[in-house]
């Protein structure tokens, strides 16, 4: 009989421990607590051999890569280009699931609440940063609920309008905007998406409010804008490239500092007069938080794996997009960029006051 547990006993009835059906209970309570510890130990035991074995031998079936706008959009566009190659690399298949809604943050809560098994991943922009300061409400913490699988991609913008909108440069837009802002509409892909903090540089910088009208990305926005049922929008060369070059739109310039090898005849908004506009949307892949450490790392070999091959590295040349240095393509690499970012942007929306909620 251990002498401990007999002492504790005494403490918590306060009888007397030397009659005899006393002794038998203590005994009987003692042992129980015993086998208790024993059993949760086990029990402990055989999760963690349990969740070994599953990080072993995943995948043994299709990894979830969950995108937080439309179909047929920049960021769909790059969750499949990448999902083919993944899932050659991982040896299971990398389905894409558009989640949207919110600016992209129903997508990021259902990551954030999905099992940690390494079968949802998520691709997201720079939103993710963005969210914390634009939502004040929000259900999941960019820097808390995720872990980090590596930065992905920097993709520019392109500002551009419908094919028979009267502006035919950059001068005219901003002169027939600022003449017909009560009629002119602006398309986004909801409050928080690159297209709606683009547009709203753009219209601060001309000094002009205009109507916007929110998309669940700017895959629909661009047919309607295509379709003439929306004037202005400004999005992601990984969609654009495609359709500046097929004179689908009209474009007025590109938001980086330099021009783009993929539309070298189309100037800079910055060299037009916009100085210092500049936008480029960067990418990372996230998982949910408790992913085991194995699990991550066969997706970011994955990950890594595709953003090497020579095909991918060529169709996203062409769409004027690049692929981050081997050191970025890392858990620190993408954790040190968000730090990074929601420091930056927190302070910018605060001050602009443009909150979501
Ligand atoms: C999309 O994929 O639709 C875009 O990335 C949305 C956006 O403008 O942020």
């Amino acid at each position: 009989m251990p002498k401990r547990i007999l002492r504790c006993t005494i403490a918590a009835t306060g009888g007397n421990p030397n009659s005899r059906p006393a002794f038998a209970a203590q005994w009987l309570q003692g042992a129980r607590r015993a086998l208790r510890t024993l059993s949760t130990g086990l029990l402990c035991l055989a999760a963690g051999a349990w969740v070994n074995a599953q990080a072993q031998s995943f995948p043994n079936r299709p990894v979830v890569m969950v995108v937080p706008f439309a179909a047929g959009g920049p960021t769909d566009v790059v969750a499949r280009m990448l999902a083919v190659p993944m899932g050659k690399s991982l040896g299971q298949t990398v389905v894409v699931e558009n989640t949207v809604g919110a600016g992209g943050t129903l997508a990021t809560q259902r990551v954030a609440r999905a099992p940690a098994d390494g079968y949802t991943i998520f691709l997201h922009h720079m939103g993710m940063a963005t969210a914390p300061a634009l939502y004040r409400k929000l259900s999941f913490d960019p820097l808390k609920d995720f872990e980090y699988l590596g930065q992905v991609l920097d993709v520019p913008m392109t500002m551009l309008a419908r094919k028979d909108f009267p502006a035919n440069n950059l001068t005219e837009l901003i002169a027939y905007v600022r003449a017909n802002k009560e009629k002119v509409t602006l398309a986004n892909a909801g409050l928080g998406a690159v297209s709606h903090l683009c547009g709203m540089l753009f219209m601060s910088t001309i000094g002009v409010d205009l109507t916007t009208v929110p998309y669940k990305g700017t895959g629909p926005a661009m047919t309607d804008l295509m379709g003439g049922q929306v004037d202005l929008l400004c999005d992601q060369t990984t969609q654009t490239v495609p359709i500046i070059r097929d004179g689908r739109v009209k474009v007025y310039g590109v938001t980086t500092l330099k021009r783009l090898a993929a539309l070298a005849n189309v100037p800079t908004l910055d060299e037009q007069g916009m100085k210092g506009f500049e936008v480029k949307v960067w990418h990372g892949l996230y998982a949910p938080k408790g992913t085991p450490r194995e699990v991550l790392d066969k997706i970011n070999g994955a990950l890594r794996d595709a953003l090497a091959d020579p095909g991918i590295r060529q169709r996203l040349a062409d769409l004027s997009s690049d692929i981050p240095s081997p050191d970025k393509i890392t858990a620190a690499g993408l954790k040190t960029h968000l730090d990074a970012e929601i420091a930056k942007w927190g302070p910018v929306i605060q001050k602009a006051g443009v909150y979501a909620d």
